[in-house]
C-alpha cells in the first residue's frame, strides 16, 4: 500500500489516523476506511501522473512535427544570442554616501604590468588606490618589458583626456608628475595584491615622509577583497567608463568587425592563447615535440618573473591549467554546435607550432582569418 502510492508522508498520516480511529471503530469500519484511503491515493497517483506525462509530451511532439526547422531554429538563438544577464545590472553610480575626492599635492606614480587585461584592471586598480589613500595619479606608465614588447605609451592606447575628465570628482588625473618633484626622493613600493582596504590606509603612513609613492606595478586583484561598495563602484567606472581605446584603434577595430560583418554577419573572435609565452609560462607542452618541449623550458627558464621553473606537463593538464589547444577549441566549438562555415577571427599574436598546428582548427573551421593579415590589408587601404 505505501508503496503504491510512493510516499512516506501520505503514509504516516494514513498510520496514525488508523490508529486514532482504532480505539472508537469497530475493525469492519477500519477495514473499509483504509480501503477508501487507498482508493484514493491510487487516484492521486493516477492523476498526478497523468500530469507528469502531460507535462512534457507537449514540445517532443511540436518538435517531432517540424524536425529540422525548430530544431535548427533553437540552436541558432542559443549560438549567438547574448546570454541571459541573470538579473544582474551594471553598478556603477556611487551610493548617497559617496564622497567625492579633493585635489590632493601627494602624488601616485604608476608602473603597470602585464599584457593590456592586466594593465586596464590594474590601472582601475590604481584609481581606486589613489582615491582610498588621497592621492593624485599620474598617468601611469605602460610595460614594456613583457613578451609583447610593445613600446606604446598610455595615451597610444588609451584615450587619456577622456580618463582625466571621466574621472574629475574622483581622483585627481594629471599626465605629469609636477616639475619641481621629478627630482624628489620617492617611496618605493610593490602593493600586495588581494590586500584589503586597512592596507592602503595603512600605506598612508609614507606620506609622512614623501610627497611622491611610485607603484612598481600595477595588479591589485582588488576584485573580491571586501572593499566598500564605493570603492568597487569606481573601480567599474574607471574600467568601463573611463578606460576608453584611443581614437585610432577605436577606427581600426570598427572597420576590422564592419568587414568580418559584411563577409559573414557573425562571427566568432577567439583568443587563442596558444602562444609561446602562455605555454613556456605553463609549462604545457603536451602533444609538443621534444624540441619544442625543450624550447620552453629554456624560456621559462630565462625568464626572470616566472618563479615556477620546474614544472610536470602531465599533472598540469590533468589539473585543467593548460590553455585549450587549437584542436581542442575545434572539438569544443563544435560540440557546442556552431557549424563548420562559421567565421573565426583568430585575435592573438603567432600560435605556437604555426600554420601545423592552426590545421588541426581548421580541419573543423576552414574560415579563419587572422590579426595581422587583417591588420595589413586595412592599412594597405588606409594608405593608398
Ligand atoms: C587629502 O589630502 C589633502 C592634502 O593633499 C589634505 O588637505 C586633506 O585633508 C586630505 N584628506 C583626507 C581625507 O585625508
Ligand atoms: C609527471 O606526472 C605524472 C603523473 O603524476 C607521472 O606519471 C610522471 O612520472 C611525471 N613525470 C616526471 C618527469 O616526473
Amino acid at each position: 500500500m505505501v508503496n503504491h502510492r510512493g510516499s512516506s508522508h501520505n503514509h504516516m498520516r494514513t498510520a496514525s489516523t488508523a490508529k486514532f480511529i482504532s480505539r472508537k471503530q469497530s475493525p469492519r469500519a477500519i477495514a473499509v476506511y483504509i480501503f477508501l484511503l487507498f482508493a484514493f491515493s491510487i487516484f492521486i497517483f493516477v492523476f498526478n501522473a497523468g500530469n507528469i506525462v502531460e507535462d512534457h509530451p507537449a514540445p517532443v511532439i511540436s518538435i517531432q512535427s517540424h524536425p529540422q526547422t525548430k530544431f535548427l531554429q533553437t540552436a541558432d538563438d542559443e549560438l549567438w544570442d547574448a546570454p541571459s544577464r541573470h538579473g544582474l545590472r551594471p553598478c556603477i553610480k556611487p551610493t548617497s554616501r559617496y564622497k567625492a575626492a579633493h585635489g590632493s599635492d601627494r602624488y601616485l606614480t604608476v608602473k603597470s604590468n602585464g599584457g593590456l587585461n592586466q594593465m586596464r584592471t590594474g590601472i582601475s586598480d590604481m584609481v581606486a588606490v589613489a582615491y582610498i589613500m588621497n592621492a593624485t595619479l599620474v598617468i601611469p606608465q605602460l610595460d614594456r618589458r613583457s613578451f609583447w614588447q610593445d613600446s606604446s605609451i598610455f595615451s597610444d592606447i588609451f584615450d587619456e583626456l577622456h580618463f582625466i575628465t571621466t574621472l574629475q570628482g574622483n581622483v585627481r588625473i594629471v599626465r605629469e608628475l609636477p616639475k619641481e618633484l621629478e627630482l624628489v626622493p620617492r617611496a618605493r613600493k610593490h602593493f600586495t595584491s588581494w590586500s584589503s582596504m586597512g592596507y592602503y590606509k595603512e600605506m598612508m603612513q609614507l606620506w609622512n615622509d614623501h610627497q611622491v609613492i611610485h607603484v612598481a606595478k600595477s595588479d591589485s586583484r582588488l576584485a573580491n577583497n571586501d572593499l566598500p561598495l564605493d570603492i568597487q563602484r569606481l573601480r567599474c567606472r574607471a574600467l568601463y567608463h573611463a578606460l576608453h581605446f584611443s581614437p585610432p584603434i577605436e577606427s581600426l577595430g570598427k572597420k576590422l568587425v564592419d568587414r568580418l560583418r559584411m563577409r559573414s554577419g557573425k562571427y566568432i573572435a577567439l583568443h587563442l592563447r596558444y602562444e609561446k609565452d602562455m605555454l613556456a609560462f605553463t609549462g604545457c607542452t603536451s602533444g609538443l615535440t621534444d624540441a619544442e618541449s625543450e624550447e620552453l623550458r629554456i624560456m621559462r627558464e630565462n625568464t626572470k618573473h616566472w618563479k615556477v621553473k620546474d614544472i610536470n606537463s602531465t599533472e598540469q593538464r590533468i589539473g585543467g591549467f593548460c590553455p585549450l589547444t587549437p584542436k581542442e577549441v575545434g572539438i569544443f566549438l563544435q560540440a557546442i554546435g556552431y557549424p563548420p562555415s562559421t567565421l573565426i577571427y583568430v585575435a592573438s599574436g603567432e600560435i605556437y607550432g604555426g600554420d601545423a598546428r592552426l590545421s588541426e582548427l581548421m580541419s573543423f573551421f576552414p574560415n579563419l582569418v587572422f590579426k595581422v593579415t587583417w591588420h595589413e590589408q586595412l592599412r594597405g587601404t588606409a594608405d593608398s
